[in-house]
């Protein structure tokens, strides 16, 4: 059984590739390499002793996608690909809606073509906005609060309409709450491009001593120790959950969809204290200003996807400290290699990609 993961080289992507070939599925990646490298496809095949076939093809570009669909049987898709960076879909919305929007449906008109109807969406917790109370069940109101939310709000009510207009679609769609943590071999992670703007890849980076500190955004929070709380989920418990929902888009039909997360918030403060005694590094830290668009406190409730999908994320903060920073430690670059850092300008050859021309 073949399956396309569109933005498989990512943290969430690379992660669940994994888990997918580890499961004996035969896995086609198709990634544009702008936020990620093919290095952690290289890696993703040394974890598990298996072949990928990978495409650098950008989801825009329709001629070279088809060659994707004509050259494979694919049976479903799992659709990563997109751009996330809040602050950057503020400046660039038009960026966001044509990279998001427009290549998924390039994606599913390319599917309709080849009567290829199952798809796992990657969606997020952001679409809920500020919630009013938590946990936040599935049925909660949706709310955009930036062009980034909008574009998964958007893909949400598109896919609903296709299978409104088709019946054979079987679609799922995964509200992530917040991934962290990292493979336990410490060989694929997260590898953010810049600054990172989310907590524990920050934390990591101090703990590396790339930053120089952790500012805490706000600290007047109704929250047990005034700083904002978050679902923190393990990518590998994450990964297992795209698995089990990919297994239930095969047999089914219809639109479903499930909060991944761990149903469990844990403050800034906790998160950096669960990460200096789990690791033993110290994270200096300053309280400084709320960034702006945060909520005070962001939970799941997972039981949908636990009755539904027999999933429930079972890795502590504990866990998810430790192996985050396995891989930061063991990587302090990231993905870049050597001559990369030395000369950034490279151009990076990788022979193991099909470059469709
Ligand atoms: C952020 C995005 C959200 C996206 C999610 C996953 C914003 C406003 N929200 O969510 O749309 O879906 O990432 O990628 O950007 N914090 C600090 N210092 C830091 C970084 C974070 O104190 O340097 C705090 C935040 O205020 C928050 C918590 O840590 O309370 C988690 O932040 P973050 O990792 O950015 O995730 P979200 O805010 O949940």
């Amino acid at each position: 059984m073949a399956i396309l993961i569109t933005g498989g080289a990512g943290f969430i992507g690379s992660h669940t590739c994994v888990e997918l070939l580890n499961k004996g599925y035969d896995i086609i990646v198709v990634d544009n390499f702008s936020n990620s490298k093919p290095e952690s496809l290289k890696r993703v095949c040394e974890i598990t002793g298996k072949i990928i076939k990978i495409y650098q093809v950008d989801l825009l570009n329709r001629d070279l996608f088809e060659k994707v669909f004509i050259e494979n049987k694919i049976d479903a898709v799992i659709h990563f690909a997109g751009l996330k960076a809040v602050g950057e879909s503020v400046d660039y919305p038009l960026k966001y809606f044509k990279n998001n929007i427009a290549s998924t449906i390039i994606l599913c008109e390319l599917m309709q073509k080849y009567k290829v109807k199952k798809l796992v969406f990657s969606s997020s917790a952001t679409v809920y906005g500020m919630p009013e109370s938590v946990p936040i069940s599935e049925d909660f109101p949706l709310q955009a609060l930036n062009p980034y939310g909008r574009t998964k709000l958007m893909i949400e009510a598109i896919l609903q309409d296709l299978y409104i207009s088709d019946n054979e679609w079987s679609i799922s769609i995964l509200r992530y709450f917040n991934p962290i943590g990292a493979h336990e071999s410490g060989e694929i992670g997260e590898d953010p491009c810049g600054i990172p703007n989310n907590l524990l890849p920050y934390i990591t980076k101090v703990a590396v001593g790339e930053l120089k500190e952790l500012q805490v955004f706000g600290k007047d929070y109704p929250t047990i120790d005034g700083t904002g709380v978050r679902d923190y989920i393990h990518v590998v418990d994450l990964a297992h959950g795209h698995v089990l929902a990919l297994d239930k888009t095969l047999k089914a039909s219809g639109v479903n969809i499930y909060n991944l997360g761990t149903g469990k918030g844990y403050s800034v403060l906790e998160v950096l204290s669960a990460f200096e005694s789990t690791t033993g590094v110290n994270i200096p830290f300053k309280i400084t200003q709320p960034r702006p668009g945060d909520a005070a406190v962001c939970y799941a409730d997972p039981s949908k996807a636990e009755n539904e999908l027999n999933w429930t994320a079972k890795r502590s903060i504990n866990d998810m400290c430790r192996d985050s920073w396995r891989w930061q430690s063991q990587n302090p670059n990231g993905y870049k290699k050597k001559q990369e850092i030395e000369n950034p300008h490279l151009e990076q050859s990788e022979d193991f990609l099909i470059q469709n021309k």
